[in-house]
């Protein structure tokens, strides 16, 4: 598997000062031109999750629900998208978090996951884990219990991998960005 890793790795795309300048963006649209590495991907999550009775995989909007569907579908589950403010029509339960300039918040329909659901958080990177921790809440709010949350890449200089390990919480991550900063 470290085979895979590696054509991974090599498949993403860093593209510094985007958006901003100093931040080095961590593309994966460029893994997703690759249709083997893609699978590489995918079949990575499945290996570690087919066998855990996740009921759930909750994708975090927008790219949360590029890797997420691919996963509920091949091992069964049902795919609970969380979604950025005032996209969901039904009833939601939102959850505030801070980013490093200002605050976002996402937002999850109500019954989507019950108490008794086992559920993986599914996003593209971690930077510094208040994504995942806010969507965890949500989660869990609901009476679900999250297994971990996974990722494609993580950003180590910024420890959302501490961040979540304090909430008890683990973090699967394929790879390690390519240079510094986050997306
Ligand atoms: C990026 C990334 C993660 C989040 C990680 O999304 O896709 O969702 O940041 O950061 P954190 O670990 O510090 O919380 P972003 O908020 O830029 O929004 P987008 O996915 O909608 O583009
Ligand atoms: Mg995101």
């Amino acid at each position: 598997s470290s085979g895979r890793l590696t054509g991974i790795k090599s498949a993403l795309r860093v593209v510094p000062n985007f958006p901003k300048p100093g931040i080095m963006f961590q593309d994966i649209t460029t893994l997703l031109l690759d249709p083997k590495v893609f699978k590489d991907t995918v079949d990575l999550f499945l290996e570690r999750y087919r066998n855990e009775n996740i009921s759930v995989v909750a994708g975090i909007e927008a790219r949360g629900f590029i890797f997420g569907p691919s996963i509920a579908l091949a091992i069964g589950a049902k795919f609970v998208p969380l979604r950025k403010p005032k996209k969901l029509p039904g009833e939601v339960i939102s959850e505030k978090y801070v980013l490093e300039y200002g605050s976002d918040c996402l937002e999850m329909h109500v019954g989507a996951v019950t108490s008794g659901d086992r559920a993986i958080v599914v996003d593209d990177l971690i930077a510094t884990g208040g994504t995942f921790c806010a969507a965890m809440n949500l989660l869990e709010r609901a009476g679900a219990e999250v297994v971990e949350c996974a990722c494609v890449i993580e950003v180590p200089e910024l420890k959302g991998r501490e961040r979540l390990e304090s909430c008890g919480k683990p973090l699967y991550a394929l790879v390690e960005s390519q240079f510094e900063r986050r997306s």
